[in-house]
């Protein structure tokens, strides 16, 4: 990797003051770490400019690197129908991902998912960080680890406080659980329930933060 790029991350590439079609299309053509070079395309956010809720996820998985989009795959469906069930529409939300390439290694054909690191996760923080100026969401909602220490700072516990609204300046933020966690996870009805709980609650937050 050139020195350039890891140095600098993604902040290269983020054109300034750009609204979310700018910085997709810039997006397209990041190179603020070593993902796109085996992944297929960058897997930029999606949804409407100013969504009241912002979700945040880890990185595409294997379909989204493929067709393009944001949770397309098993946890998408398992993320739609929890929205659906808590009162958000999908298409009202902006849905994006804290590091917007495909982190895998190759098993014979099979591509297996790696978690991204920590030089990823900084990396791509700016097409974040512009993606919140753009949006300005009411309200972040965090999916995992990983997400939520992209957010809150690498100090933050997940399993320690999910569910909570965490009031900052610019908006509020709410983590909880992966949805690739509930669908590994043993009692996965359980799980699955929980979570929908925590979507319950950023549902309840953001209605009274409208008021
Ligand atoms: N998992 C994520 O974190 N994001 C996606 O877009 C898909 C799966
Ligand atoms: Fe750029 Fe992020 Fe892709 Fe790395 S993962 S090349 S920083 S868009």
């Amino acid at each position: 990797m050139a020195a350039r790029e890891k140095a600098q991350g993604a902040a290269l590439f983020v054109p300034e003051e750009a609204g979310l079609p700018e910085l997709r299309a810039a997006a397209a053509g990041c190179r603020g770490c070593a993902l796109y070079r085996d992944a297929t395309q960058t897997v930029f956010g999606e949804g409407p400019e100013h969504a009241a809720m912002l979700l945040v996820g880890e990185q595409p998985g294997d379909q989204e690197d493929r067709r393009g989009h944001p949770f397309v795959g098993p946890a998408g469906g398992l993320l739609n129908r929890a929205l659906d069930e808590a009162g958000f529409a999908r298409d009202a939300c902006y849905l994006t991902n804290a590091v917007k390439h495909f982190r895998f290694t190759e098993r014979g054909k099979r591509r297996i998912h790696r978690q991204p690191g920590r030089t990823e996760i900084v990396a791509c923080a700016p097409w974040l960080a512009a993606e919140l100026r753009a949006v300005r969401p009411r309200l972040v909602l965090c999916l995992g680890a990983i997400a939520a220490q992209a957010l809150l700072g690498t100090g933050f516990r997940v399993s320690e406080r999910r569910g909570e609204l965490i009031e900052l300046p610019e908006h509020a933020v709410l983590a909880t659980v992966h949805p690739s966690a509930v669908l590994r996870a043993p009692d996965r009805e359980a799980a699955y329930r929980e979570f929908a709980a925590d979507l319950g609650r950023a549902r309840a937050a953001l209605d009274a933060l409208a008021r």
